[in-house]
């Protein structure tokens, strides 16, 4: 083990207060709901953030990020769940220098910032890759010499910039083919397999203190790919190349957690390396419902627990921590719902998946129950657009109702998809006529203008 890495601990724990006191704001201020089969208001946030729980059994839970997207619920989130970021896109090639010679590190500087505001690792994310690359770099024709030389530039300046605040890179991502042979890229085409080695003894030379990471998907379980990646981690090191761990991205299928996996982890533990699950997510068909999230929480509570079964799993990250932050649903039409949370930030079970693997005590919200959100969306001097979101899993509704009652003297003035009357502080929202239906896995929103002065916290609701 590098010594770099026996910080995490001390920066979690010097981070805990921080982290806790943002858990308790976000359970007061942002994430309140209700649960209809509950019948009082219920706070769905955890009682003990995932970074806690992952701290004191010795393992980073990370998540990647948007940048843009670090304020508000996003942030708060993000900041006290949280113990490693990594940038979704802001550190790819094609993000850093969209130009030759002309660089943008505003995300990528935004994200490093806000990690070491909140006591956070960052894993950078990725200096080689076949794809995001430049399209100056990819249209450009350019002998191997240039090629090597534009490579080992750019680690040098990327690496270089981010020298001691980066905790791991993925020096090389996705090098493999399927069946284990090399993947045909840029680099393979034109400089042959040492591009890996050179890049990885670049990265050393640039960042000394930063683990150094091949990262690659479908290599989970024990298969034809991770033995290719097994044994280029054996070579490179019985050839001395600098190499201190494997990235296991686990983009997964509903109910298809390989049965190796924790063999698998193993297998790279015992060669002398780290692991870390770098980009977990576990996709379903759409829509979702309350069998499919169940089955979504045993399978992100058998990826966390694989990995703390092995001391050297280091760190486990989940590749954005709201589906409305994710991929998937892009990339593979009619499929999703692959996070922790959803896309009003309320947890699902498989958060709770995560959290029960680690030892926490927190239990799934019930299943069969619709939740109501409120949020502020806007503020200015003297007034504010509120937004509630009702969503249903395992339930509908056919009518609904939402109240709270102000304690700072607000006053609605406007709304719109639904009816709100106001009495005194009392607020009561029913369903408009075209939206009083909420089915099994859908949501509907209403909107409203109010004043404020002095004070405006948010207020706890009541679906009834
Ligand atoms: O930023 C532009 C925006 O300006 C434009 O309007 C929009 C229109 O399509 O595109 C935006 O860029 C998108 C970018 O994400 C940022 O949102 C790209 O089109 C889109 O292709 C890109 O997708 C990223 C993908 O890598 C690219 O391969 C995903 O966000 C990112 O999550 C994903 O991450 C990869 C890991 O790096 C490696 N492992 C697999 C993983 C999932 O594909």
């Amino acid at each position: 083990m590098r010594s770099s890495r026996s910080s995490s601990a001390s920066r979690s724990s010097r981070s805990s207060f921080r982290a806790r006191a943002a858990a308790a704001l976000i359970a007061s201020a942002a994430v309140i709901g209700s649960l209809l089969t509950a019948g009082s208001g219920v706070a769905h946030a955890a009682d003990t953030p995932l970074r806690d729980l992952g701290a004191a059994r010795g393992k980073v839970i990370g998540t990647a990020v948007t940048g843009s997207r670090l304020t508000g619920t996003y942030g708060d989130l993000a900041g006290a769940q949280f113990g490693s970021l990594t940038p979704g896109n802001a550190m790819k090639w094609g993000s850093v220098e969209p130009s030759r010679g002309t660089f943008d590190w505003a995300e990528a500087d935004r994200i490093v910032a806000f990690a070491e505001a909140h006591g956070q690792q960052v894993r950078g994310h990725t200096l080689v890759w076949h794809s995001q690359n430049p399209g100056w770099l990819t249209g450009g024709s350019w002998t191997p010499a240039e090629l090597r030389t534009l490579l080992r530039d750019h680690i040098g300046t990327e690496a270089g910039r981010y020298k001691g605040r980066i905790a791991a890179w993925d020096v090389v991502n996705e090098p493999f083919n399927e069946d284990g042979t090399y993947r045909s890229t840029l680099w393979y085409d034109g400089l042959g397999a040492d591009y890996i080695a050179d890049a990885l003894t670049w990265a050393r030379a640039a960042d000394p203190a930063a683990e150094l990471y091949i990262n690659d998907y479908n290599v989970e379980g024990v298969n034809a790919k991770s033995t290719a990646l097994y044994n280029l981690v054996r070579s490179l090191k019985e050839r001395g190349v600098p190499i201190d761990g494997v990235g296991l991205q686990a983009h997964l299928i509903l109910g298809q957690v390989p049965a190796t996996f924790q063999q698998n982890i193993q297998r790279f533990a015992d060669l002398g390396v780290d692991v870390a699950i770098t980009e977990l997510d576990i996709r379903m068909t759409l829509p979702s419902d309350s069998a499919k999230l169940a089955q979504q929480k045993a399978d992100y509570k058998a990826v966390t627990a694989a990995c703390a079964a092995v001391a050297r799993c280091v760190n486990l990250t989940v590749w954005g921590f709201t589906d409305s932050d994710s991929w998937v649903e892009s990339t593979f039409p009619g499929q999703g719902a692959a996070t922790p949370y959803d896309a009003n930030y309320a947890p699902k079970p498989a958060y709770y998946g995560i959290s029960e693997a680690l030892g926490g005590t927190t239990t799934p919200p019930p299943t069969g129950a619709c939740t109501a959100v409120y949020t502020v969306q806007s503020q200015w001097n003297t007034g504010f657009t509120g937004n509630v979101t009702l969503s249903c899993s395992g339930a509908s509704l056919s009518s609904w109702r939402v109240t709270w009652t102000y304690g700072a003297g607000q006053r609605i003035t406007q709304s719109w998809n639904a009816d709100c009357a106001q009495s005194g502080a009392a607020v009561s929202c029913r369903n408009a006529a075209y939206n009083g239906g909420v089915p099994d896995g859908g949501s509907v929103s209403f909107g409203f203008n109010a004043s404020w002065s002095g004070g405006n916290p948010v207020p706890e609701v009541t679906l009834g």
